[in-house]
């Protein structure tokens, strides 16, 4: 304490005392100097869970511990909140042309609300069209994001055009670019995104030579076609409207190709991914890969966890259209233990936002309904409020699946996903006190409607910084469009 007081009157600017806590002592390890200090608050990583103030300078984290400040230096007083490492929402759909229209969140509302949501990295798609290759694909995305975001972001490639120019591209893609994972879709037909078993099986064992990672969209396409075929008559739509969404997709569908899809993971060895999983079967379905060595991963989001397919029946029923569809109560409770027992690595919201005007294209039609909800901006408080509160997860398996996991999953740990020294300083003040309703009109998501209004939540992020920056503040975007990075990732698929 003497030799510190000393050591600060002889420097001038900002000079800070560190006491950092080893096998619960204090121990003195340094004077640092720091633009910022995040002071008093809980802090909770995948692993721990202790008090302490975070350092920070030049973006980064400079130091845990007990940190004293100069007057010049500014301080976020976090006492009495949580401090959690910024979450990642790995599933964007931002301005996607899809289902005859555009995703109404662009890079710029889409990012807002990540940065009102605790939201401090989003990973969206560059999906090829036919004859395109995947670096203009890339750069494309690149140019429309750039200059757009608030929060940090990367891409994963959107893989439809399989041939060999793209199988040559892959080294450079993923060492030079930075984009290592690669999503392949088992449905979608007329988007002309329908990839084929051989090609699957072929792009798993390429992308696990160069450490990559193939995500799918697991839907089983023939027998969806057939039952989409039987119930597509002007009788049975007037009928049953949206409702036929839910019959024209029951859980086989998913869980089939799911099956499918672990077989040829098994086959090859490549690394696997399954996107937005819905159903129970499909968690037991990887959790029994994963106990048998299977390199599988799974996603899953908050509209399959906490809604049900009861929301289909309403007059609004279509507006909660999403595919993969919204399953019963039963699946939700499937899916809440898939994350805690960690079969289930990571959540992400798959928003992909459609506002009512471009809903109500449907005009009766359930194939007709543009597929897709906001999600990014409730991700963290539903993990919170749904989770945590409801004694379904615990606060570290919240971090562990909303940010460390997706971090290491994606090839962004530890720059991402965790609060240390050197890591980005993405951090989110935590106030698990504030009870909030849920309605569109107060939210930076560009939509007017939500899947959740009305609903109360208790727990709400207070702050989101990115790099070290204030971009969130109470439920707002506060940050500049533009001060968003596109980050290279390094390899994905390496996790257990
Ligand atoms: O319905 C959805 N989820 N639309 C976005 C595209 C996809 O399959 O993820
Ligand atoms: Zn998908
Ligand atoms: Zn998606």
């Amino acid at each position: 304490m003497y030799i510190f007081s000393l050591i600060k009157k002889r420097l001038v600017g900002a000079i800070f005392r560190i006491d950092l806590k080893i096998n619960s002592k204090l121990t003195i390890i340094g004077v640092f100097e720091m633009d910022l200090i995040v002071k008093g608050g809980t802090l909770v990583t995948a692993y721990e869970k202790f008090v302490a103030d975070v350092g920070i300078e030049n973006g980064k984290i400079k130091a845990i511990g007990n940190l004293v400040a100069d007057n010049d230096t500014e301080i976020i007083d976090a006492t009495g909140k949580l401090v959690l490492p910024g979450f990642i929402d790995a599933h964007v759909h931002l301005s996607l042309p899809f289902s005859g229209t555009i995703s109404a969140d662009t890079f710029e509302t889409g990012t807002r609300a990540a940065a009102a949501g605790g939201v401090t990295t989003v990973i969206d798609f560059a999906i090829q069209s036919k004859g395109t290759t995947l670096k203009e694909t890339i750069d494309k995305r690149k140019a429309e994001a750039d200059g757009e975001v608030i929060v940090d972001y990367s891409l994963h490639g959107g893989i439809t055009d399989w041939n060999e120019h793209t199988k040559a591209e892959l080294p450079d893609i993923i060492k030079k670019e930075g984009v290592s994972s690669f999503k392949m879709f088992m449905i979608y037909k007329s988007e002309g995104w329908l990839t084929t078993d051989p090609v699957l099986i072929d792009a798993l064992e390429e992308t696990k030579k160069l450490g990559g990672m193939i995500q799918v969209h697991a839907e089983s396409v023939d027998l969806l076609d057939s039952l989409i075929a039987k119930h597509h008559n002007k009788e049975e739509m007037d009928k049953l409207g949206a409702w036929l969404h839910v019959v024209t997709r029951p859980n086989i569908i998913e869980a089939e190709a799911i099956q499918r899809a672990i077989t040829w993971a098994e086959y090859t060895g490549g690394h696997l991914f399954i996107v937005h999983m819905s159903t129970g079967e499909g968690a037991e379905m990887v959790k029994a890969a994963r106990d048998r060595g299977v390199n599988v991963i799974a996603e899953t989001c908050p509209q399959y966890l906490i809604l049900n397919e009861e929301v289909f029946k309403g007059e609004n029923g279509h507006l909660f259209a999403t595919c993969p569809q919204i399953k019963s109560k039963k699946d939700g409770q499937r899916l809440w233990q898939g994350l805690a027992d960690g079969s289930i690595s990571t959540i992400g919201t798959d928003t992909c936002t459609f506002n009512t005007e471009q809903k109500a294209m449907w005009k009766g039609d359930f194939t007709k309904i543009p597929f897709g909800l906001p999600g990014t901006e409730l991700m963290v408080p539903l993990l919170y409020n749904d989770g945590v509160k409801a004694g379904k997860i615990n606060l570290r398996k919240m971090v562990e699946v909303g940010s460390t996991n997706p971090a290491k999953v994606y090839g962004l740990y530890p720059q991402k996903g965790t609060l240390r020294v050197g890591s980005d300083a993405d951090i989110v003040v935590f106030d698990s006190d504030k009870e909030v309703t849920v309605d569109y009109k107060n939210m930076e998501t560009n939509c007017d409607w939500n899947p959740f209004q009305g609903k109360q939540l208790k727990g709400y992020p207070h702050l989101t910084l990115v790099r070290g920056k204030v971009v969130g503040k109470e439920g707002k975007c506060i940050g500049e469009k533009g001060y968003g990075k596109f980050v290279k990732r390094g390899t994905s698929g390496n996790f257990t």
